[in-house]
């Protein structure tokens, strides 16, 4: 579905799809340069589920490195509209990471929890490299500091839905971003 499909259900659009592709396929490029010298294994996409699947599957498209898709699951909120702050491991990674590349693929940084327990986790694998790439980040929201070395859009504190970000399941199969108007929520 496009924004105009739910322009209702959203106080704001921020981007669209095509200005989505565009930003992923310039951090594709710097990501394909970043890692030329490192081809002697393939690099291994982290996914976090369930966000981060549209943004997996865009990028990894759009990238000519060689690479590995792996997913894990770790549940930071459900279907409200702000952090707990209570992380749930759900799915682990399915190779083992020692000496690899990884590149962390994110659809939002929020508070920063979910991706600071994540880089730790993964840290401890023994890893040659992990970085981090994200669609979407809210500054303003940051209560873990992390590392992030390719960042989509730094957008406000407000509640986003679309390319992979959901409220109470819906909204993720939407190709742009929006802010969604607080009437949804409202009405539970
Ligand atoms: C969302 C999002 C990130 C995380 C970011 O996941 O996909 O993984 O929250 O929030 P944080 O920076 O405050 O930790 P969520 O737990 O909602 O699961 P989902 O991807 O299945 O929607």
């Amino acid at each position: 579905m496009d924004i105009a499909d739910v322009a209702s259900d959203l106080s704001q659009a921020l981007y669209s799809d095509q200005q989505i592709q565009d930003r992923i396929a310039q951090l594709a490029t710097q990501i394909d340069a970043d890692y030329a010298d490192r081809a002697d294994q393939d690099l291994i996409l982290v996914g976090v589920l369930n966000g981060a699947v549209m943004v997996m599957a865009d990028l990894a498209r759009k990238l000519k490195t060689h690479c590995q898709m792996e997913w894990m699951a770790i549940s930071s909120y459900g279907s409200g509209t702000t952090s707990s702050g209570v992380l749930r491991p759900l799915k682990d990674l399915s190779v083992d990471v020692t000496g690899r590349h990884i590149l962390v693929v994110e659809d939002i940084i929020d508070t920063g929890l979910t991706l600071s327990y994540l880089v730790d986790n993964l840290r401890s694998r023994g890893p040659a490299s992990v970085e981090v790439m994200t669609a979407f980040r809210k500054p303003e929201a940051i209560k873990c500091p992390v590392d992030v070395k390719y960042v989509g859009f730094d957008i406000p504190a407000q509640f986003v839905v679309g390319y992979g970000l959901d409220y109470a399941g819906r909204y993720r199969n939407l190709t742009g971003l929006g802010v969604l108007d607080p009437k949804v929520y409202a009405q539970g």
